[in-house]
């Protein structure tokens, strides 16, 4: 279109030949100019696409210090689905978390009691080879909300060597957790099961301080921060180097999520519920602290949480309340001690660590909750337990001194 214009202009007789010089530079100036912005727009638009890809395919490289966005606000105020996008365009839905139903199905042997592993107060949980890793797949008759869906891609992102990996989930019909399978059964099975050996006493102070490491990490590093509210020897796995990994965490706050009720409901387990939790349903990261303690009291004794103390009469009582004798009995606190560790470690531990460990969950497990340690503060004790060459302080798991003088016994 321009070449015939520059060439009707050259044999028309009133112009000079500079004026046709002057017309035709300006018009190949121009026409480069044109080129030139348009490539760049073309360049752009390209760059921005691939930016996005980048960043959406990047969220699938999970690790240790990601922090997904707080939806504490957003679950609390209804819908959600699509809100939980941490980038402001538009909505992405993370697939490879999500299974389908047919997946499951095949990785279990279509959900043969033979695949099955275990059972809580849940529903089944059942092995799977999937994607060629090996999983622990948890049934649930449960309805998923939209605040489940959200809640759920969040625990997916939380990854910590001490808390057990939620892999993904399927809503198909039930609703199914799957999580990294861990092999070696759960610390109750260690302490109580017949077909185990007797954990040393060292393995039992490592795997209290994993246990200790996880749950600092869900009570200061994450976002949101979570209270697991249902720990206990059950939800403590225990992986094939004997290190151990906290299960199921996150899940209360979903059943909570997912109930109709306004009120907190309060879910746990009897015998490792604190009394301001299980009376007035108070919740803090301070409920973990109790169980936690409780938990030590059964890796010093073997016992379950509730013991029975009359079989005929059915009467029972909390290992808290039977350490409590224990430490206070007039022979003293060493030798009370002696009469309870477990039976299965003989004569095969030594009885420092095992009274500083008892004064540990004594602590953690004191009526009043703010006097109750932080996990930082039990990590830093037990980190300084299992080294046992530097000095144990029993002030160190207290950030404030003037705590220590209200443990009695000093
Ligand atoms: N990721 C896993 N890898 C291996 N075994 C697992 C895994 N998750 C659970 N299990 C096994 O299945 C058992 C039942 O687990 P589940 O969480 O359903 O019940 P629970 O912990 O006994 O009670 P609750 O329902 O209160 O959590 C566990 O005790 C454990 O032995
Ligand atoms: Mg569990």
């Amino acid at each position: 279109m321009v070449l015939p214009l520059l060439t009707k202009l050259c044999h028309s007789p009133g112009l000079s030949s500079r004026a046709i010089a002057g017309i035709t530079v300006a018009v190949i100036v121009g026409a480069t100019f044109f080129v030139v912005c348009l490539y760049f727009v073309v360049y752009r638009s390209k760059k921005i696409e691939e930016e996005s890809f980048l960043q959406g395919s990047s969220d699938e490289h999970f690790n240790e210090n990601f922090r997904p966005p707080n939806l504490e606000k957003i679950t609390e105020s209804g819908p959600l689905f699509g809100v939980i996008s941490p980038r402001p365009t538009g909505i992405t839905v993370d697939k490879s978390v999500e299974f389908s139903y047919e997946e499951l199905a095949k990785a279990t042997n279509n959900f043969s009691m033979e695949n099955k592993i275990g059972q809580g107060g849940f529903g089944l949980v059942f092995y799977g080879m999937l994607k060629g890793e090996r999983a622990a797949i948890k049934k649930m008759d449960m309805q998923a909300s939209k605040e489940f869906f959200a809640e759920l891609k969040v625990l997916t992102h939380v990854h910590h060597l001490n808390l057990v990996r939620l892999i993904g989930y399927c809503v198909e019909g039930s609703l199914f957790l799957v999580y990294e399978y861990i092999e070696n059964g759960n610390l109750g099975e260690h302490l109580r099961g017949s077909s185990r050996n007797p954990l040393s006493w060292s393995t039992r102070v490592q795997i209290a301080l994993d246990a200790a490491r996880g749950l600092e990490y869900i009570h200061e590093h994450t976002v949101p921060l979570y209270i697991h509210r249902d720990i206990k020897s059950a939800n403590i796995l225990i992986d094939k180097d004997f290190r151990a990994k906290v299960a199921d965490f996150g899940l209360t706050k979903l059943t909570e999520v997912g109930s109709t009720s306004f009120h907190t409901r309060l879910v746990g387990t009897f015998g490792y519920m604190p009394p301001e939790y299980a009376q007035y349903g108070d919740v803090s990261p301070k409920v973990d602290v109790y169980a936690f303690g409780v938990v030590l009291y059964e890796l010093i004794s073997a016992k379950e949480a509730i013991v029975k103390t009359n079989e005929v009469i059915t009467e029972s009582k909390g290992l808290v309340a039977l350490f409590e004798d224990v430490l206070h009995q007039s022979g003293g606190a060493r030798e009370g001690l002696c009469k309870v560790v477990d039976p299965k470690l003989g004569d095969d531990y030594p009885l420092d660590s095992v009274c500083k460990v008892a004064q540990l969950a004594k602590a953690c497990t004191h009526e009043n909750p703010q006097l109750r340690p932080s996990m930082r503060s039990i990590v830093v004790a037990l980190m300084t337990l299992s080294s046992s060459t530097e000095d144990w302080d029993i002030g160190s798991f207290y950030e404030n001194q003037g705590l220590v003088h209200l443990m009695s016994g000093r």
